[in-house]
């Protein structure tokens, strides 16, 4: 009976801090916010993220929507992560055809008392995958109410070490890449359990010209300038949901009805048209059939506009740029709906269709996907390819919301019609 009586009080403030932790665990914590510049040789984006144990360093990382985690050239005297921590289980779910399965729950080949975590890290870019170990480093980002950087918070990440000479390619001073695909080990997904906010983030990618895009990581608001502007995430022009395809970590989703330019549907069969997004490629690709009928459409709907020949590689219709007229939206050009499954169109205009390639011309900003099949980097083998897949000029001045708690993709068309671009995150601190 005594015991029972001591227990009593215990058991109250066990219920009671249970009950605390799982407040703070239900999306407690404050949404974090990014810059994102535009890398004006690669046309890459990247965020940079300063290294606490190394207070000299900011490591400049290549944004991957399709990268399952993140990687980085690693610092002499690094601590390899051990090889039986979860973070190695998710880390092997993206096995390479090919390599050795090592480095998980087996001891080292070199050493029977050891046994480090290997991961196969993987660059969109040059296309090579190599080994090496998983280990930890402490970042800091900004908290956020949506309008300007709150205060830094510190956390550890879990990261995949690289070799040298897996930056091919990568811009100058990129030391690795930072995977946001729908994997444990995304960033966004790291930061989803550390700071205890929900598993989604809102992307919006600078055109360039120096000023920084943004990413919020953990949920809304959003506020671009000029000030009045309604919270943007809150009044998106849709959303669609998010569909597996293959093996891929990456982001897809689904066009139910296929696409139209200038109101009339491109003729491309019945079928639900597969689209990936990606940011490491620099214009939408369009699978071989499709790529066909959409430029045969184009060019039929822009007949009476004056062409420049040869066109300007790698683009197929080019326009004399000063007889093309100009909106709000870029060029009046046809526009190009794509109609997704839900019942939304992802609209694209002028602003997302015609890139300037020199003084007096513009392009199509599509290109044709080489190959039909592809292979997944992390093995799954070759799959059909996706019939588009949306690149980086096409999502530039456009917010994107990827939430995995949803599965679905919220977007928001060119933000020209808001009168606002990416560009227009206020990251001075907030008067105080
Ligand atoms: C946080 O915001 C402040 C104020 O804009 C900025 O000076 C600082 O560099 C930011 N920190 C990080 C880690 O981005
Ligand atoms: C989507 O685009 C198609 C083709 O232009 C058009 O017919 C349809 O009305 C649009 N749907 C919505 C919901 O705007």
């Amino acid at each position: 009976m005594a015991e029972m009586w001591q227990l009593k009080p215990l058991l109250l403030l066990i219920t009671v801090l249970l009950v605390v932790c799982t407040a703070a665990g239900d999306g407690g914590g404050m949404p974090l916010v990014t810059p994102i510049t535009k890398d004006p040789s690669t046309s890459l984006y990247i965020i940079s993220a300063p290294v606490a144990e190394n207070d000299q360093i900011t490591n400049h990382l290549v944004l991957d929507l399709s990268g399952p985690f993140i990687w980085s050239t690693c610092p002499d005297g690094y601590v390899p992560l051990g090889c039986t921590s979860p973070a190695c289980m998710h880390a092997h779910r993206f096995h390479p055809p090919n390599c050795p399965h090592t480095g998980y729950g087996k001891p080292d080949a070199d050493n029977a008392h050891r046994c480090k975590c290997t991961a196969h890290p993987h660059n969109p870019l040059s296309g090579d995958t190599a080994s090496d170990d998983m280990t930890e480093f402490t970042t800091s980002v900004n908290t956020t109410d949506g309008k300007n950087p709150l205060k830094e918070v510190s956390f550890v990440v879990t990261t995949s070490c690289a070799p040298e000479s897996l930056l091919a390619k990568l811009p100058e001073n990129a030391v690795g890449v930072v995977g946001l695909a729908r994997s444990a080990l995304a960033l966004h997904a790291q930061i989803a359990r550390t700071q205890k906010v929900a598993k989604k983030f809102a992307l919006c990618l600078p055109s360039g010209g120096g000023a920084a895009g943004v990413a919020i990581f953990g949920g809304g608001p959003l506020f671009l300038l000029p000030p009045g502007l309604p919270d943007l995430m809150a009044t998106l022009v849709g959303y669609t949901p998010l569909v597996k395809h293959g093996k891929s970590p990456g982001y897809f989703v689904r066009a139910e009805k296929g696409i139209a330019v200038n109101q009339a549907r491109v003729p491309l069969g019945d079928a639900p048209l597969i689209i990936g997004l990606s940011s490491t490629i620099p214009y939408t690709a369009l699978r071989t059939d499709v790529y066909g009928a959409f430029i045969k459409a184009f060019d039929a709907a822009t007949a009476d506009r004056a062409r420049v020949t040869p066109s300007v590689a790698p683009f197929e219709l080019c326009y004399e740029s000063t007889q093309l007229g100009s909106t709000l939206l870029g060029y009046a050009v046809p526009q190009i709906d794509v109609m997704l499954q839900g019942g939304k169109n992802w609209t694209v205009f002028g602003g997302n269709s015609m890139a300037q390639v020199n003084d007096h011309t513009a392009c199509l900003a599509f290109v044709e996907m080489k190959g039909k099949y592809k292979r997944a980097p992390y093995g799954g083998g070759l799959t059909e390819a996706p019939a588009v897949v949306i690149g980086g000029f096409q999502l530039e001045n456009n917010l994107l919301v990827l939430d995995e708690e949803k599965q679905q993709l919220g977007f928001s068309s060119l933000l020209f019609g808001r009168r606002t671009t990416c560009s227009n995150f206020n990251f001075t601190p907030a008067a105080s």
